[in-house]
Formats: C-alpha cells, structure tokens, sequence
C-alpha cells in the first residue's frame, strides 16, 4: 500500500519505517521536506512537503503535534484526504506543564480532538490509533503477555479494516472502540500511559484489554 506518513518528529519516524518495514511504499511529510532528505534515503522512503505526501498515500498517517493538527491537515488538503483512511495518531496535548505527572489536555471530556479534526474535514476517514503508546513500541511491539491492544475508533469500517490490517503486520491486537465520539476516551489512554514515564521515567509498557473468552 502507498502511505504518506504527515510529521518529521519521533512518531513520524517511527511510523514511516515501521510502514517501508513491513513492505509498504511510504512519503513522509513535513513543511520542510529538506529536514528530512537523509532520514528518508537512509530508511528508503520518499519525502515530500504536506500536501505532496497526503496526494501519495493511499492511506494517509496524521503525526504532528496536537495543537498543529488542523493546520497540518489543512495544509494537507481535504481534497488529497478525501475518501482516505487517515490514521490519527496526536494527541491534544496543551502546552502547559504537566500535574504530578498528568499531562494538561485542550480538549474536553465531551470533545476530543479527533472529532474536532472529522467536523472540519467530513470527507477524510479519521481512524483514532497508535495515541496510546510510546512511539518505541508502536511498530512489532514484544511483550512477555503477549501482543498489545491497540484502541482504534472511527466513523468509517471501511477504514478501520485498513488500519486492523496494518495493525495486524505492526503486532497489535485492535479493539475497535466504535465512532468518533470514543476518542473522548482513548485520547486520554496517553495521559495514563505516560504518567509512570513523567514520575518514574518508566515508558516499557502497553494496555491490553483481557476478554473473558
Ligand atoms: N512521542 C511519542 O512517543 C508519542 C506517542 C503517541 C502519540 N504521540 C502524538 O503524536 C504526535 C507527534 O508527536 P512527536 O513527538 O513525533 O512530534 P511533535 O514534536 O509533537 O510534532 C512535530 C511535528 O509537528 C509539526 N508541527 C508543529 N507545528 C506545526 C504547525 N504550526 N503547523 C503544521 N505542523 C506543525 C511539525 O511539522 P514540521 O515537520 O513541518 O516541522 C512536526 O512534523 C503528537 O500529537 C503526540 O502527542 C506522541
């Protein structure tokens, strides 16, 4: 599959390699391709500027910082978004400190992100997925209890078969959460996540969701 990887930091990366990896034609994108020319002839991906490598992907990876994210996007484009599956990976992280170890949200408990993104761009199909979970561990993942579970929710199936797919080559399990409204839910699965990394700078770990049968 084409994917156009939309960020030029860690999760980006990560992403993007963990993608050409697993044998997919991958872009990634930044507002300055030129930040980004060697790490992507070094791990064989193109690299283009946002709109270019939104136009590229077949399947399209959001991974900028979360107060960027509409405008990453718009800069992408909504007609290179349009009938794409989107994977959105921020998070909406504010930009004061943490408390005791728990990150500060710009969002609420009644409004996530995700949707906020969806309103503005109804033709793109936003997938919540790899926001709860350190970017070290989001690509073949390994753990002695197993695979991990990754939390995915969005308006579209079509779209979320595509990411259980790629979540399935990346050696994660997928719990789909249902429509756009739960990533009032899973956005905050990073503020846990991270909390024993800000007290303790432990970040080794994932959720697994234990089912019964
Ligand atoms: N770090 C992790 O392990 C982790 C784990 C899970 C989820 N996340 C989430 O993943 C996202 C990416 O995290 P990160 O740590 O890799 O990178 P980051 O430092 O949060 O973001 C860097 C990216 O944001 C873009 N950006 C910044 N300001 C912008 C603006 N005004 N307009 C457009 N783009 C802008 C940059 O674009 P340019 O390339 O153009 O400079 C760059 O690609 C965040 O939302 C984060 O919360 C992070």
């Amino acid at each position: 599959m084409k994917i156009g990887v939309l960020g030029s930091g860690d999760v980006a990366k990560a992403l993007a390699a963990g993608a050409v990896h697993h044998g997919h034609a991958v872009q990634i994108g930044s507002r300055d391709p030129g930040k980004l020319r060697a790490w992507a002839a070094e791990n064989k991906a193109q690299v283009g500027n946002f709109a270019e490598t939104a136009a590229f992907g077949e399947l399209v990876m959001l991974a900028v910082r979360g107060t960027a994210a509409a405008e990453a996007l718009r800069a992408a484009g909504a007609a290179n978004l349009s009938g794409k599956a989107v994977i959105d990976a921020t998070n909406p992280i504010a930009d004061a400190p943490p408390t005791n170890g728990v990150l500060k949200f710009f969002t609420n408990l009644d409004e996530s992100l995700l949707e906020r993104l969806q309103r503005e761009f109804p033709g793109a199909h936003l997938v919540k997925a790899f926001n709860s979970v350190g970017n070290a561990l989001m690509v073949d993942p390994k753990f002695p209890g197993g695979k991990p579970t990754m939390f995915v929710c969005g308006n579209d199936d079509g779209a979320k078969r595509k990411v259980a797919g790629l979540l399935e080559e990346f050696g994660w399990e997928m719990a789909d959460m249902g429509g756009a409204e739960a990533a009032r839910a899973i956005e905050p699965l990073c503020m846990l996540w991270c909390i024993p990394g800000l007290l303790r700078n432990e970040w080794g770990h994932a959720f697994k969701l234990l089912r019964k049968s």
